[in-house]
């Protein structure tokens, strides 16, 4: 495990406006971005992480992390929750401005930009998965992003379970950039890529069990 697993980074300590979303499709989920720091979603982040993260991708300091990125009023966390009001799923949008330094330890080519938002953590419980729930929270994110008047986004996107390749179904925006063969010592190929905020329009297909067997394993 790499020494450097997400460091706290001195984010200082403020509030983000809550907004809610209630998709008509999706009677039995809630969308929204959370609003600043709330202990016990901290630990409902890191309850989901240990589950939806491979151990070899998990944050030593998880708790501690969560807790900074809520704090921030810059970044954007998107929590998702099912039907009981267990969190289903969560993605973080930090500004690139904010992380490209650390990250540069793993991606030497990482710019500062000061309007560009880096989707840093996207997590959705495993027995939750197959049924198009990311899009919902990649597109709360975007809308959200917009509402602050950032168009611009980028990630790291993993390869090896063709979430960089999905991303080229849903952004119309997005660009590869490059390959990092042992991103973050996670020992798996990720994606750099930029996009902007705009979705296609075919993106947000309704939810529902996917049929399975066509999972891609390799990228
Ligand atoms: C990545 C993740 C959020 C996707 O959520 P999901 O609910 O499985 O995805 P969706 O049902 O919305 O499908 C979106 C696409 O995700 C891709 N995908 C990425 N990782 C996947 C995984 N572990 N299992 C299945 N599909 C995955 C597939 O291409 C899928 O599209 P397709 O089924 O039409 O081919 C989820 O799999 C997850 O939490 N994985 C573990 C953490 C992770 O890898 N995060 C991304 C790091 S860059």
């Amino acid at each position: 495990m790499p020494d450097t697993k997400r460091p706290g980074r001195n984010i200082p300590r403020q509030t983000v406006t809550e907004g809610k979303e209630r998709f008509p499709c999706m009677s039995s989920v809630t969308v929204r971005t959370a609003a600043g720091f709330d202990e016990k979603l901290v630990a409902e982040l890191v309850a989901l992480h240990k589950k939806a993260i491979p151990t070899h991708m998990q944050y030593d300091k998880s708790g501690q992390y969560f807790a900074e990125a809520l704090r921030d009023e810059r970044n954007l966390n998107i929590v998702m929750r099912g039907q009981d009001g267990t969190v289903i799923g969560h993605l973080l949008g930090i500004p690139q401005s904010r992380v490209f330094e650390e990250l540069r330890r793993w991606d030497p080519d990482m710019q500062d930009d000061s309007e560009r938002l880096y989707l840093d953590t996207i997590q959705i419980l495993p027995e939750q998965r197959h049924r198009n729930l990311s899009i919902y929270l990649i597109r709360k994110l975007c809308e959200e992003a917009e509402k602050r008047n950032i168009f611009k986004l980028s990630m790291h996107a993993r390869t090896t379970t063709g979430w960089s390749r999905y991303q080229f179904r849903i952004f119309s925006g997005v660009r590869f950039l490059r390959r990092i063969e042992n991103w973050y010592g996670f020992g798996e190929p990720f994606d750099y890529l930029e996009s902007t905020t705009t979705l296609k329009t075919t993106a947000c297909r309704a939810p529902g069990r996917k049929p399975q067997g066509k999972r891609i394993t390799s990228g």
